[in-house]
């Protein structure tokens, strides 16, 4: 059977479910995937202590970086600094490379990927989108067949589970959060997880294998959860829609646009049926329609299975290596594609307010689809009555002015709350 070295670095949540699963059953992946893998060395920084299992531990990373008999390193530290010393010294000294580290790929990928194909070498990172669920390997190998139109994804499994909890217990926003980095899916600071900004870097990655873009996270225009209220859960539950947290990406020509908000999803669409810290992602092929991939996307055990996966590839050859001479495609954060939207406003409780928002939508040449204002049977002397409308379809620029300029009415006391609708077409 063919033997492949690794030097796993970082024993985190992550590193050490890699480590478990390697060590207490290493049978599956031999007969599933022919390969017999063994951990040569551990780059810990905590040392010893911080590894359970009788294996060779190192405190200075460097070392497996240059280790002679280490075939792969396995990149689980995060972030961006000591990670990319340790990937491109790995890569100098001929290794290829398992990396989870979504934040390195979606800033550094370009880079990193030149410098391991000057040296010969491979890069997985299935690990670091959607953890368990193989969405990387249905673009870069299932789907290569076709031209991606777009993606539609909930890529965040720490906001799923909290606005999943939100909506079907009522749990609060930071009793939900609590719970989630409880079962270990939040980032170190979740504040990655819940402003979006771990969402948007998975979008990154996808759309440079899904149009052919450059990894360009700072391209990317991204918002989080925090602004999703119980009241918004209730109307939109109300208007047939469940709120998730949306990674979209599109191609019109040339011009690629990612961004990932809270987004309104029609209870008759599947994405509107993802629960808990479950990840999924609907990709649109031109030729086939679309295809949905749905599973665990964060946790030890699902992030250590894709790190495994993308081993098994790498002893079977890795794969293929792209021409430089083909043009990539641009990744613009300004917009052009329109969605229908939820604005949430505050109207004054007086004669003519609600004609004022409404011209207000007919001067923007923005229609209203639809208007929900409940009567407030105990109290009409309240100042303030909650109005939602439903817009016909506009790009995110307009939107962010639409509501700036309701902000500026008389009539409205509160700031104005807009999130898209998404449209599956
Ligand atoms: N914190 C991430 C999530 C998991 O909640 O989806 C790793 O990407």
């Amino acid at each position: 059977m063919k033997a492949l070295k690794i030097g796993v670095c970082g024993v985190g949540n992550v590193g050490g479910a890699v480590i478990e699963n390697l060590t207490s059953s290493p049978q599956i992946v031999e007969s599933n995937g022919g390969v017999k893998i063994e951990i040569t060395q551990v780059g810990a920084r905590k040392g010893k202590s911080a590894v359970p299992f009788d294996l060779d531990v190192t405190t200075n990373l460097l070392e497996v970086a240059q280790n002679p008999n280490i075939d792969v390193l396995v990149e689980l530290i995060g972030g961006c600094d000591l990670a990319k010393d340790l990937i491109e010294e790995s890569i100098k000294n001929g290794k290829n490379i398992v990396t989870a580290n979504k934040a390195l790929i979606s800033t550094h990928g370009d880079e990193l990927f030149d410098l391991a194909k000057k040296n010969g070498v491979q890069i997985g990172f299935e690990a670091s989108v959607a953890g368990g669920t193989p969405v990387i390997k249905a673009l870069r190998e299932g789907l290569v067949a076709n031209k991606v139109k777009w993606f539609a994804g909930i890529l965040n499994g720490t906001t799923n589970y909290i606005l999943s909890k939100m909506t079907d217990e009522n749990s609060s926003f930071e009793d939900a959060l609590k719970q989630a980095q409880e079962l270990g899916l939040a980032e170190a600071d979740p504040t990655m997880d819940v402003d979006g900004t771990d969402a948007a870097q998975k979008a990154s990655i996808l759309s440079a294998l899904a149009f052919n873009t450059p990894f360009d996270f700072k391209s990317v225009a991204y918002g989080g959860i925090e602004s999703v209220t119980p009241d918004d859960i209730l109307y939109a539950d109300q208007l047939g829609y469940s709120i998730k947290h949306i990674a979209y990406g599109s191609i019109e020509g040339e011009e690629v646009n990612v961004s990932a908000y809270p987004t309104f999803v029609s209870k008759d669409q599947l994405l509107s049926q993802v629960g808990q810290q479950m990840n999924a992602l609907e990709i649109f092929c031109e030729d086939i329609g679309s295809t949905v991939y749905y599973g665990p996307g964060a946790g030890p055990k699902p992030t250590a299975s894709a790190v495994i996966a993308d081993l098994v590839d790498i002893s079977n050859g890795g794969w293929p290596v792209l021409e430089d001479d083909i043009k990539k495609n641009t990744l613009c954060k300004e917009g052009k594609k329109t969605f229908s939207r939820y604005f949430k406003l505050d109207v004054k409780n007086e004669a003519g307010a609600i004609a004022k928002v409404s011209s207000l939508f007919a001067h923007e040449n923005i229609s209203i689809e639809a208007l929900v204002q409940k009567e407030s049977k105990q109290n009409s002397d309240i100042p303030s009555v909650p109005v939602v409308i439903i817009s016909g379809p506009i790009s995110d620029t307009n939107a962010f002015q639409m509501s700036g300029n309701l902000d500026s009415m008389e009539e409205i006391t509160n700031s104005v709350k807009q999130f898209r609708i998404h449209n599956a077409l």
